[in-house]
């Protein structure tokens, strides 16, 4: 019922200069695979096979990575080296993949509608690689369950300490089910002081497609950047909008302490077994 999702991946990635300079963020290994890998691999599992990328200037390695290495891969043909193309070439095989460019880095609310016309007129997720999640059940799959539930646009949150708030959208709203809330507030990165509640929104979401419409009349808002958030909460005010408390951690690799939990987490739980 949902095939489609979007990855924005133009951003900068300066809290990783010198190492994103010439290369993606995205493409920063968490261990031996590529940071977007693992949010691709994640909307694989939930069903969403038709990825399309956001891109920008700079970003080509990401193209590369999900397509044929030919070269590479005539070398290393029939040798026991073979077996490290696997997780890729699974990938490959179950998903297709699209680009376009963001060519102005308006916000994540403009990133998305740059995204309108891989998508056209259904619903479809959207995952913040910078955020990897580790789940029994992937989180986005977890979503699409409650999608098929209630149909309407959904973000991920879960909660954070106060002092973690500020860097955040954040929600509010009463919860109908253990763990579900239907938005009635959404404010992007407010100081602690204004936070309408502990529940920060982390880097995954079901997104109807009305919100493309909603978008592009929604005014710049924090940092003077096209707001998701706040798009999402004109749709909460006119309809509905959930947040749901996924099961599951989270790492934030849009940061080098982040990055390096998750490095050490992925090589001892799951980089061993594979
Ligand atoms: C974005 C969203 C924010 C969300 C966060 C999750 O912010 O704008 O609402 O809480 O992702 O990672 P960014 O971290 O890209 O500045």
């Amino acid at each position: 019922m949902i095939s489609k999702c979007l990855f924005p991946v133009a951003g900068y990635g300066t809290r990783f200069l010198p190492a994103t300079k010439s290369m993606p963020k995205e493409m920063l290994p968490v261990v031996n695979k590529p940071l977007v890998q693992y949010g691709v691999e994640e909307a694989l599992e939930a069903g969403l096979t038709e990825i399309g990328f956001v891109t920008g200037r700079g970003k080509r390695a990401i193209a590369d990575h999900f397509d044929v290495s030919y070269e590479l891969e005539h070398q290393i043909a029939g040798s026991t080296k073979e077996q490290y193309l696997s997780s890729i070439r699974e990938v490959m095989a179950k998903g297709s993949f699209s680009f376009t460019r963001q060519s102005e880095m308006r916000g994540l609310g403009d990133a998305i509608l740059n995204g309108r016309r891989l998508i056209g007129d259904q619903p479809f997720g959207v995952v913040l690689s910078d955020d990897l999640c580790v789940a029994e059940e992937g989180v986005l799959a977890q979503m699409v369950k409650l999608y098929k539930q209630f149909r309407c646009s959904i973000v991920a949150v879960q909660e954070v300490p106060d002092d973690e708030i500020h860097k955040f959208g954040v929600i509010a709203g009463e919860q109908i089910k253990d763990g579900i809330f239907q938005v009635e507030q959404m404010v992007e990165k407010p100081s602690k002081e204004d936070a309408p509640s502990n529940l920060a929104i982390i880097g995954r979401y079901i997104l109807t497609p009305d919100i493309f419409d909603v978008i592009e009349s929604t005014p710049p808002g924090k940092n003077d950047e096209v707001q998701l958030t706040d798009a999402l909460l004109s749709q909460a005010r006119d309809g509905c909008v959930l947040a749901y408390k996924f099961k599951g951690r989270r790492f934030d690799c849009g940061s080098v302490a982040g990055f390096v939990n998750a490095t050490n987490y992925v090589y001892e739980n799951l980089y061993s077994q594979e």
